[in-house]
C-alpha cells in the first residue's frame, strides 16, 4: 500500500475522527497531510499502523520511548503495577524511588517534583524561578519550544514581518488566545549571538527571574547552542541572582546524567519529562534544596504544586524500570548508534548529490535538506520556509513513509536502544535511494 491512499484504513479513520475531534487527531505534532498514519501495535523499533504496514520508528513518541517500544521490563512493571494498584490519593515509596534515581544522576538536582507533562515541568520550574527571585523576566530563546504554556508559547516561529532586529527579537504570540500580558515578562533572546544576548540579558538585570535554555534546540532541526554562549548564560545568571532553567524535557537522553554533564553546565532548576516516565505521561522538576523549597507545602513554601495525577504510580513503576535499563552502556551504545546515523547519513547525501545538514547528538539526528548549517531561528527559517527545504523535507518524509521508515517530518530521527545498526543500514540505504530521487527531481 502506497501513502497517499485515500481508500486507506487510516484515511477513513482520519475522515470518522474529523467528525468528532477537530482536526482529526489531538496531537498537531502527530498529523501529516494529507493524513496521519494511525498506529495499531509496536514491537521493539517497529511500529504497524491499522493498514498492516510495519514501519522502523524513528518517532519513538517524540522521543519518551527511549528504550524502543513494548521493552519487558517496563511492561512487566506496569502490569504488576496495575494489579497492585494503579492510583491512590496517597504518595507513594515509588515517587520517592524515582526521584532517587533522578538525584544520583543529576548533579545540580537534590531534590524533584513531579508533573504530568513536560508542559506542566517547564511552568512550575520558570513558577519556582520567579517565586525564588521575586522577580518576573524570563528569558528564552528565539524559535525554542517549551511547552504550550502560556508564557512560554511565544516567538516559537515568528516570522520577518514581526519578528524585529537581529540582535533584539521582539516577543511574539505564536498562539491566538494568549494574553498579550501573558507574555510581557518574557524576553527573546537570538541563539548563539554571545554579545547581543549578553546584553539583552544585563538590560534587564534588576527584573530577570530566569533563563529557560533546551541546549539541543529540538524545534530547531537539535541545533546546538554554542559552549560559549551556554557560559555566557551560566555567568550572567550567576551575576544577575537569576536562575538558570534547563529544560531537559527531550535532552535529558543525551547521557546517563543528562544535557548538563554533556554541555558542562550546571543548570539550578530543571524540567524533566518524556524518558523518565518509561513512555507513561511525566513531568518533573528538580533542583537545589534552596529553590526546591518554593513547593516545600511542609514549611510554608510558596508555590503549591499538586495534580491529580502528579506521581501516578504507573508513570513512577514505569518511569523506575525505564531508567533501571538506562545503564552508562546503554547510553553509549545508543549514542554511538546516533553517531553511526548522522555518518552515515551525510555519507548517504554526498552520494547522493545532494544538498543537507545533518545535526544532533547523541541518539538525536535531524537531517535538513536546506544549503547552510544554520546558527539561530531566522537563519533556519529563511532556508526551511522562505528556502523552500521545508517542501523538500516533506518529499523525504512521503518516500520514507513508502519504504518503511517513520520519522518526524521534515526529518527529525529519534532512534531507540531496540536498534541496531543493521536497522540503521537500512534507513540509510533507503534514504540514500529518497535523496537521489529527490536530487533528481530539483
Ligand atoms: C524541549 C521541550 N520542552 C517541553 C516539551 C513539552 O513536553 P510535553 O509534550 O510532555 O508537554 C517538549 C515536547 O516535545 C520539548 O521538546
Amino acid at each position: 500500500m502506497s501513502y497517499p491512499d485515500m481508500q486507506s484504513r487510516s484515511a477513513q479513520l482520519f475522515e470518522r475522527g474529523r467528525k468528532v475531534i477537530p482536526g482529526g487527531n489531538t496531537r498537531k505534532s502527530v498529523y501529516f497531510a494529507p493524513y496521519p498514519t494511525y498506529a495499531a501495535s509496536v514491537d521493539g523499533c517497529r511500529v504497524t499502523d491499522v493498514d498492516g504496514v510495519e514501519r522502523l520508528d524513528f518517532v519513538n513518541n517524540n522521543s519518551a520511548t527511549v528504550l524502543g517500544h513494548n521493552h519487558p521490563a517496563i511492561v512487566d512493571a506496569v502490569v504488576a503495577q496495575a494489579k497492585r494498584m494503579m492510583a491512590a490519593g496517597m504518595p507513594t515509596e515509588l515517587e520517592i524511588e524515582l526521584a532517587e534515581m533522578i538525584c544520583e544522576r543529576v548533579a545540580s538536582v537534590d531534590q524533584v517534583r513531579f508533573a504530568n507533562s513536560g508542559t506542566e515541568a517547564v511552568m512550575f520550574a520558570v513558577r519556582a524561578a520567579r517565586a525564588y527571585t521575586g522577580r518576573n523576566v524570563i528569558a528564552k530563546v528565539e524559535g525554542a519550544y517549551h511547552g504550550s504554556w502560556d508564557p512560554m508559547y511565544t516567538s516559537m516561529t515568528p516570522l520577518p514581518d514581526t519578528w524585529g532586529e537581529d540582535s533584539a527579537p521582539t516577543t511574539t504570540l505564536s498562539s491566538a488566545g494568549i494574553p498579550q500580558g501573558a507574555i510581557d515578562d518574557i524576553l527573546i533572546l537570538p541563539a548563539n549571538d554571545v554579545k547581543a544576548a549578553r546584553e539583552l540579558l544585563r538590560a534587564n538585570a534588576d527584573d530577570l527571574a530566569g533563563v529557560l535554555i533546551d541546549p539541543l534546540v529540538s524545534q530547531m532541526g537539535f541545533l546546538a547552542l554554542t559552549n560559549e554562549y551556554l557560559a555566557m548564560i551560566r555567568q550572567v545568571c550567576s551575576d544577575l541572582g537569576a536562575q538558570l532553567i534547563f529544560d531537559e524535557v527531550f535532552s535529558f537522553r543525551l547521557g546517563y546524567h543528562g544535557a548538563q554533564e554533556e554541555f558542562g553546565v550546571q543548570a539550578d532548576i530543571t524540567a524533566f519529562g518524556k524518558l523518565i516516565g518509561g513512555g507513561l505521561p511525566v513531568g518533573a522538576i528538580g533542583g537545589g534544596k534552596d529553590i526546591m523549597a518554593v513547593f516545600d507545602h511542609t514549611a510554608g513554601g510558596s508555590v503549591p504544586q499538586s495534580g491529580t495525577f502528579s506521581g501516578s504510580c504507573m508513570t513512577m513503576a514505569a518511569g523506575i524500570a525505564a531508567l533501571k535499563e538506562m545503564t552508562p552502556q546503554r547510553f553509549e551504545q545508543i549514542n554511538a548508534l546516533g553517531e553511526y546515523a548522522r555518518e552515515g547519513m551525510r555519507s548517504a547525501l554526498q552520494e547522493a548529490g545532494l544538498t543537507g545538514v545533518v545535526n544532533g547528538r547523541g541518539s538525536l539526528m535531524s537531517v535538513l535538506l536546506v544549503e547552510s548549517p544554520f546558527d539561530n531561528y531566522r537563519e533556519l527559517f529563511n532556508q526551511l520556509i522562505a528556502g523552500g527545504a521545508f517542501a523538500l523535507g516533506a518529499q523525504l518524509h512521503q518516500y520514507l513513509l513508502n519504504h518503511g521508515i517513520a520519522c518526524i517530518p521534515p526529518g527529525v530521527f529519534i532512534l531507540s536502544a531496540a536498534m541496531t545498526e543493521a536497522d540503521i543500514d537500512e534507513l540509510l540505504r533507503v534514504a540514500t535511494d529518497a535523496f537521489r530521487e529527490i536530487a533528481q527531481s530539483e
